[in-house]
């Protein structure tokens, strides 16, 4: 569908008091992903540069997070209800030059391109609705706003379930409404004036544009969606647990439909940016998130966490390893038990093995760190092996400086090597040394008290 005469409002504005956390609620993670990230991944490839946001509650952490959005975020002070929140953000949308805008709650996740396409062009297209709402049926409506229709099935109001009083509404049918909607931007100005906050909770509700457009004999939409429950949205931390759970679970079926192995797949976490390529096994317990990417045939082992990470081709990586902004090259073998700190970076067939911890430290290729050591803001050539217990010293409680260590050195096991300092290609540094200066090429450092061998005394033997 054509979206160029739409704009898109996402509100994120609520503190999400439901969720008793000091973080503003659209910030709450699922899948690693801040439910506001999965939001705008549904919908920023169709509205660009049309995509709006009202924000409130912690707006300086959400510009945080998305500082690419920023430009659209419309600010709602006081949040005093959702009809508010849009009223604030309508001169932003009316100013933006199209015909209708897209109102979608941000506490609904789950919500996939698909049924909202399925939706904009039944109440743009089909009906030209001046109001269109996405209904659901889901198997406890509860706490969402119910639609009430008249005889002729047609929609004249959602009533919030503290309002709703079946005296004056009729018995509740179990369609709710789903707070997303499709607003004609022409006609919907004028009502949006009239909303008031009348009711139980005290505030400006957005629903109530569904009883003044009746009123006003304009054409309203309630489009059902059955029982999708990619509509819920999320208020609750339970409810946030069960929609991670559903999420996971859908993509973890795209991933092995599409060639991945997936072992204890209950229990293996895939962010909705992670991409895996077929032929890849990956081993559960474990989380890959971010723009985590992992290799045709590479081997991800369980009890591991990869947050935007790049594992090549065939690598291997073997439990209880952390992966952070780091890349495996073709062929490595990371773990068990291996820190790669953002910036590490490894070239194919290199090693990386326990109880490591590597930041900013590119490893050439065929290079070993196998043991019991940090490199941090280094330059490790090609063919090099760095003994158990190495570190870089890397800081002087100021400043970070860097290593560099030439093609085929050997350095031996507990080096300090306290930068800035460079090893020559081909060196060999003896085990125990501290090394302040540059090593040569080919050279060999040893730096260290030598062994002295004495007689004891009291002739002991
Ligand atoms: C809302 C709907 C309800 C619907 C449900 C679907 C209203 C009055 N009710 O209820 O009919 O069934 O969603 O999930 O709209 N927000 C702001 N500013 C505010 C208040 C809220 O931006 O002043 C944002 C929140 O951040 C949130 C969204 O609006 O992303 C919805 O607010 P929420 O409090 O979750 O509304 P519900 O009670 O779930
Ligand atoms: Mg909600």
């Amino acid at each position: 569908m054509d979206c160029s005469n739409l704009a898109a409002l996402v509100l994120a504005a609520g503190k999400g008091t439901r969720m008793h956390s000091d973080r503003p609620k659209v910030l709450r993670p699922l899948l690693g992903e801040p439910m506001l990230g999965h939001v705008y991944a549904a919908l920023a490839p169709f509205f660009d540069d049309r995509l709006l946001t009202v924000v409130g509650f912690g707006a300086e952490d959400v510009a945080a997070a998305y500082p690419e959005r920023a430009s659209g975020f419309v600010t709602q002070a006081e949040q005093r209800g959702t009809g508010h929140a849009v009223q604030v953000a309508w001169p932003r949308v009316a100013g933006s030059g199209a015909e209708y805008v897209l109102v979608a709650n941000g506490d609904t996740p789950l919500l996939a391109w698909a049924p909202l396409e399925g939706f904009l062009e039944a109440a743009v297209q089909d009906f030209q609705a001046d109001v269109a709402f996405m209904t659901i049926r889901p198997a406890d409506p509860a706490g969402f706003g119910r639609v009430v229709r008249d005889g002729l099935a047609r929609p004249t109001a959602i009533v919030e379930a503290k309002d709703f009083d079946p005296a004056r509404h009729g018995q509740p049918t179990g369609e709710v409404n789903a707070g997303i909607y499709c607003l004609k931007i022409s006609t919907v100005g004028p009502l949006l004036e009239r909303l008031t906050d009348h009711n139980a909770a005290g505030e400006v509700y957005l629903t109530d544009l569904v009883a003044l457009a009746d009123a006003a004999k304009l054409s309203v939409l309630g489009y059902g969606c059955g029982q999708d429950p990619n509509l819920l949205g999320i208020n609750t931390p339970a409810e946030l647990s069960r929609a991670e759970f559903t999420l996971r679970k859908r993509l973890t079926a795209q991933w092995m439909e599409a060639g991945a192995v997936l072992h204890q797949p209950e229990s293996v976490v895939v962010g909705p940016f992670v991409t895996l390529a077929p032929g890849c096994e990956v081993s559960g317990p474990c989380e890959l998130t971010g723009r985590t990417r992992i290799g045709a045939g590479a081997r991800v082992a369980a009890f591991t966490s990869l947050r935007d990470a790049e594992v090549g081709p065939g690598a291997h990586i073997r439990e209880f390893c952390h992966l952070e902004s780091a890349r495996v090259g073709e062929g490595c073998i990371v773990g068990p038990y291996a820190r790669l700190r953002p910036g590490a970076a490894l070239e194919a067939g290199a090693r990386v093995g326990n109880f490591c911890e590597l930041k900013k430290a590119h490893i050439g290729p065929g290079s070993k760190v196998n043991h019991l050591s940090y490199i941090g803001d280094a330059e490790v050539g090609p063919g090099v092996n760095i003994g158990a217990g190495t570190i870089t010293c890397n800081y002087d409680g100021k400043n970070k400086y860097r290593t560099t260590i030439g093609q085929g050195a050997f350095i031996g096991s507990n080096t300090a090597l306290v930068a800035p300092v460079s090893v020559g290609a081909n060196a060999l540094v003896g085990a125990g040394s501290v090394i302040t200066k540059d090593v040569p090429e080919g050279e060999l450092a040893v730096a260290r008290g030598r062994q002295v061998n004495l007689k004891r005394r009291n002739g002991a033997s």
